[in-house]
């Protein structure tokens, strides 16, 4: 009989802890519901401590979101705890997940207690949880580098306390994939009430072995894999949702493990999160990469052609990766609706009067509106209809340019409620909007990347600026601006940029 293998998904958490990686409470949701369709078996929603934004996300996720349990992280304290309980208290399925380091270079630098208080905070955060609710995840952070020893006196006392499933992260990426392997299959050899919970992983990327540790684990006895969409997290991030599960499929004659995971999901959900995070996803990145099943060598495409198992080993459509139209200009509003919800959106009826009117003006020009085009309109619409909290509204923009002109721009705008006009000249059109914006918004900000794409292909297609500044602090920010114009592209990546940092600001941090 096949194991059967949970996927706790972070992307949420750690994912979004990817430096310039912000996501608003209407993204952390969209892609919660995903996530639930994707059939993870748990969604970590947030660090509820650590602002309010992370409360209000683990909050609004609880309560919407129906399927996988909901967890959310907090460190062995008692506030933290019920900081953490009170936003998760709404969800049909809650797990309090909290972690101290156990390493001692993490006690004797981080934290400065002693192996035994650690055990003891441990032992009082986990029963304070289960006070709370019946789901209790521990993690022994820096699980790694701790004495194996010392892993398995904590496992056994916070299991004791009644924890049910027991991380071991390496949290460092520092761990090799036998080495992490030998260490789980130690913890459960020497753990003498191994048998009441679980072991789950957690591995960072830091050199390149996040996915293959993981999987190491679970050749080892571990029962669950913590992991996030395309990678994302801290540093070089987490091991890869897609790429564990497909190991998975792919080669079930090795590993003879399940997962619960709908795979035909990667595609659409690896998609939404690479734009409400603007962290593009590297082409030749494995699954879900523009080129994971693109062929190149004429070699190749002949074999390919003869019989697609000579060069490929997985099938693009287990993925969900459909190139074929999936609306056009005759399609009603249901039918959007219906595509919108395939694709994890819940929109509001304004939202979605919106999307049907960009999706028809789109297949007037193009014809094809597809999978990419209407996630691309998707995300606009989410970011900018129906939001109350936008400090910068765009009314008018009107440029000029030419081989014998100056750039100049001359650009209308609601900044707090109050509107504002003002004008400027630059070294090119994009310049000189900047320059008349930085005229209305009187703040530092420096460009640092900006790309131009096209959605779909072709000169009428979607254009797509992704930029990436910093503010007066040096803090990252990425911002996305989609039109059929790129200038009116560029200038709408400007007003979303602006509106992220005025977020940001009225973000208040708590701890
Ligand atoms: O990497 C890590 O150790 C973590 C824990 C908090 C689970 O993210
Ligand atoms: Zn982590």
């Amino acid at each position: 009989m096949k194991k059967r293998v949970d996927v706790f998904d972070t992307t949420l958490r750690d994912g979004e802890q990817s430096p310039g990686a912000t996501l608003t409470i209407d993204e952390k949701l969209a892609i919660a519901h995903q996530l639930a369709l994707l059939r993870v078996d748990t969604i970590e929603a947030g660090f509820p401590i650590a602002s309010n934004d992370d409360y209000e996300a683990v909050k609004i996720v609880s309560e919407n979101v129906q399927g996988p349990y909901i967890a959310g992280l907090c460190r062995s304290v008692e506030k933290d705890i019920a900081r953490a309980w009170d936003a998760l208290k709404h969800a049909d399925k809650p797990c309090i997940h909290t972690f101290i380091a156990t390493s001692d270079i993490h006690l004797q630098y981080k934290l400065k207690i002693t192996r035994d208080q650690a055990i003891e905070m441990a032992k009082k955060a986990v029963s304070y949880a289960h006070d709370c609710t019946e789901k209790v995840e521990f993690s022994a952070e820096d699980a790694s580098r701790t004495d194996w020893d010392y892993l398995c006196k904590v496992t056994e006392a916070v299991i004791d306390a009644g924890a049910s499933v027991i991380n071991l992260p390496d949290t460092v990426g520092y761990a090799e994939p036998e080495e992490y392997g030998r260490m789980v299959k130690y913890v459960i050899d020497n753990v003498p009430n191994m048998d009441d919970a679980i072991i789950s992983v957690h591995c960072h990327n830091d050199l390149g072995l996040a996915v293959a540790s993981s999987l190491e684990a679970v050749r080892n006895g571990a029962g669950q894999i913590e992991c996030t969409i395309n990678g994302l997290g801290e540093r070089a991030g987490n091991a890869s949702l897609e790429e564990v599960v497909m190991n998975f499929k792919t080669r079930q004659d090795y590993f003879n493990v399940d997962t619960n995971i709908d795979t035909k999901r990667i595609f659409n959900i690896s998609q939404m999160v690479s734009r409400f995070t603007g962290i593009n996803i590297q082409r030749n990145k494995a699954i879900v990469g523009k080129n994971a099943f693109a062929h190149e060598a004429g070699i190749h495409q002949h074999g390919v052609l003869s019989n697609p198992l000579c060069y490929e080993i997985m099938n693009p459509e287990n993925i969900g990766k459909q190139t074929e139209l999936i609306v056009g200009k005759h399609s009603g509003k249901h039918a959007i609706e219906k595509s919108l919800k395939d694709l994890g959106y819940d929109f509001s009826k304004e939202q979605l009067n919106r999307m049907v009117e960009e999706i028809k003006a789109l297949a007037d020009k193009q014809k094809t509106v597809l999978q990419e085009d209407m996630m691309a309109i998707a995300e606009d619409v989410l970011n900018t209809v129906g939001r109350s909290n936008q400090a910068i509204v765009l009314n008018e923009v009107t440029v000029m340019t030419g081989n014998k002109t100056t750039p100049t721009a001359v650009i209308t705008v609601e900044y707090n409620g109050e509107k504002k006009t003002a004008a400027s000249y630059g070294a090119g059109v994009l310049d000189s909007v900047a320059n008349a914006m930085r005229n209305i918004y009187d703040s530092p900000l420096k460009l640092q990347e900006y790309e131009l794409k096209a959605i779909t292909g072709g000169t009428d297609a979607l254009a797509d600026v992704s930029i990436l500044f910093t503010d007066k602090d040096s803090k990252e920010y990425h911002a996305r601006g989609l039109d059929e114009d790129i200038v009116m592209a560029s200038v709408k990546a400007i007003v979303n940029g602006i509106n992220q940092i005025e977020r940001q600001k009225s973000k208040k941090t708590i701890n």
